[in-house]
């Protein structure tokens, strides 16, 4: 791929053996980054000075006087303490975007070295409503497999459910007293919470139902063929409904991606073993534990972690600490992303360190918490539904979609209704999963309506209409977009040499994005390059002006055109031709 290298790395190449002349030994970093001042600025002089004992203005000046960047910059200029700013010829911008509009990766080179990576996501809980914390988990999740595999990893999706545990007793039993017809009705429509509450409220009220489920949890934990048999169907039919969501959604999760917590219950016993031959089980107050160095309560004691109960029974460590090793060993699986609400945080953090104690969890593999904050009402409370209750997603969605129909009806009256209602779609849904991928993942934000899906600002609907609104430009062209990939460019105006930096940096944020799995890094980018974009389209001609510049003007719009969708799908959001 070193043929669509970024004017970073290009620089960086050209310096390197400038800096081991110098530095007089081969990997002395030029330290080269983009600038507010200049197009880059080159920053190793301090440091080598620095090392050398020498003045790093002093430094800086011999790098100049290489001459090394004289056919790349029309400017290069010594700064402040001894930074040097970098000012690229037109001409070296248009090549390497010129070669960009051939890739049809858009610069962004593939992983040199693939992984296999387990993204844990999702993971709603069966006979629940999905929550807006599954919403955060399900969208983050899906970008992360979209941005992986595009890197070129080896991406399995793990979708972690909630079917197993005591609560089953009483959800089979609640199911066979129904009788499966009505409870599938209700399943099947997404009143999980309905079915789920009801189940409660017998078990509250009758001791007799409660014996039932007791019984019925016995008889679940023995895997008697019956009682398995009714809770599959249970766990089938909220899987039925989670499948919904997902394809309204357009996530990538099907049922092949299903890995309850059921599937770590038979691991668990070596899983056990294994912790008790590494001589790290302890006994505390009657139960079996880990203790790993670090972890306290609010009391400044050690915490531990507990993998079998006094009572004998295996915990949600347990299943995980299998879950660990079934994905390293089974899958051989080197990087383990879960996708999980911030409240989590130490659960986790206790099971990777108890992992790595027992030489599970080993370099180059590593275990990563993908964080979350919570998702606010106006009140800056956890957001809830009129009536109090938290917002079934699927209402959620619902409201979205009817919300972007009415402000499409009013942007864009002359659309025919089926047409409408899939760009009401496009818009309700993109708008959902931008606006929580926007945010920074770790923090909090306000869910709000208008915001999302106004047309102006950092929001998914912005973004869609900036690309159709360029696709229509080929339209009135008459441009077929594969011919466009392969015209010249030429830099003349401020606008146009902005837009060129801002795609030449794409790779970049790709990878700063990945590296640092924060969707809304790559977020604010495509808002900056429609921005750029609708400047530029403001100054310049592309249509009335006479070529070479307006075959030019096509193709940066072309490239931006592709980098807005390629970005959106990356982030699972659609960004059709015409809206
Ligand atoms: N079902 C759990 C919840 O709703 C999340 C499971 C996450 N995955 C895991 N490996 N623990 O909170």
């Amino acid at each position: 791929m070193a043929d669509v290298a970024n004017p970073l790395s290009i620089v960086s190449d050209l310096l390197a053996p400038v800096f081991a002349d110098i530095a007089g030994r081969p990997d002395a970093d030029p330290v080269v980054r983009p600038s507010d001042r200049a197009d880059a600025q080159v920053n190793g002089a301090l440091p080598l000075a620095k090392q050398m004992g020498t003045n790093p203005r002093e430094v800086a000046q011999r790098v100049v006087d290489s001459g090394v960047l004289a056919d790349v910059c029309s400017e290069v200029e010594i700064a402040g303490p001894g930074f040097i700013n970098l000012t690229f010829t037109d001409t070296f911008l248009a090549a390497q975007l010129q070669s960009v509009a051939l890739d049809d990766r858009l610069g962004c080179p593939p992983a040199s070295t693939p992984r296999t990576v387990v993204v844990d996501y999702s993971a709603p809980n069966v006979a629940k409503e999905m929550h807006v914390g599954h919403l955060r988990s399900t969208v983050i999740g899906d970008a992360l497999v979209r941005l992986h595999e595009f890197a070129g990893h080896r991406v399995i999706r793990e979708n972690h459910i909630g079917d197993w545990g005591r609560p089953f007793g009483m959800l089979i039993e609640h199911l066979l007293d129904l009788g499966e017809d009505v409870a599938a009705e209700g399943l099947g429509q997404g009143d999980l919470d309905g079915f789920y509450k009801a189940a409660n409220a017998k078990f509250n009220e009758s001791t007799e139902f409660q014996e039932r489920a007791r019984d019925r949890v016995v008889l679940l934990q023995a895997r008697d063929p019956e009682t398995i048999e009714i809770w599959q169907r249970l766990v089938d039919m909220s899987n039925t409904y989670f499948q919904g969501v997902y394809s309204r959604l357009g996530v990538l999760l099907t049922d092949d991606d299903l890995a309850g917590e059921s599937g770590y219950q038979p691991l668990m016993e070596g899983a056990y073993e294994r912790l008790g031959k590494a001589g790290l089980l302890e006994e505390n107050d009657g139960a079996q534990v880990v203790f790993a160095p670090g972890f306290t309560n609010r009391d400044n004691e050690p915490l531990p972690l507990i993998v079998r109960s006094s009572a004998g029974a295996f915990m949600y460590a347990t299943s995980d600490l299998a879950c660990v090793l079934d994905r390293i060993e089974r899958l051989h699986a080197d990087l383990l992303l879960y996708v999980i609400g911030a409240p989590q945080a130490q659960h986790l953090q206790m099971v990777f360190t108890v992992a790595e104690m027992a030489g599970w969890l080993r370099p180059p593999a590593e275990a990563v918490h993908i964080a979350f904050g919570s998702v606010l009402g106006d009140d800056r409370k956890m957001l809830r539904s009129r009536s109090g209750d938290s917002v079934k997603l699927s209402d959620l969605l619902d409201e979205a979609v009817e919300r972007a129909a009415a402000a499409v009806a009013e942007k864009n009256p002359e659309l025919d209704a089926d047409t409408r209602a899939e760009v009401a779609r496009t818009i309700g849904i993109g708008a959902v999963k931008y606006a929580d991928l926007s945010n920074d993942r770790i923090k909090d934000y306000v869910f709000d309506w208008d915001r999302m899906l106004a047309f102006e600002g950092n929001t998914a609907p912005y973004l869609q209409y900036a690309h159709a609104r360029i696709c229509s430009i080929f339209r009135r062209a008459g441009a077929d977009r594969i011919d466009l990939h392969g015209l010249a460019i030429v830099l003349g105006q401020p606008q146009e040499r902005e837009l060129a930096k801002r795609l030449l940096a794409y790779p970049t944020v790709v990878a700063e994005t990945l590296a640092a799995y924060a969707p809304h890094k790559l977020c604010t980018y495509l808002f900056e390059l429609a921005q750029d974009f609708s400047t530029f389209y403001e100054h310049c001609q592309v249509m009335q002006a006479d070529e070479p510049v307006r075959s030019s003007r096509l193709a940066l719009c072309d490239v931006t055109a592709r980098t807005l969708e390629q970005g959106l799908g990356l982030l699972g959001i659609d960004a059709p031709e015409a809206m």
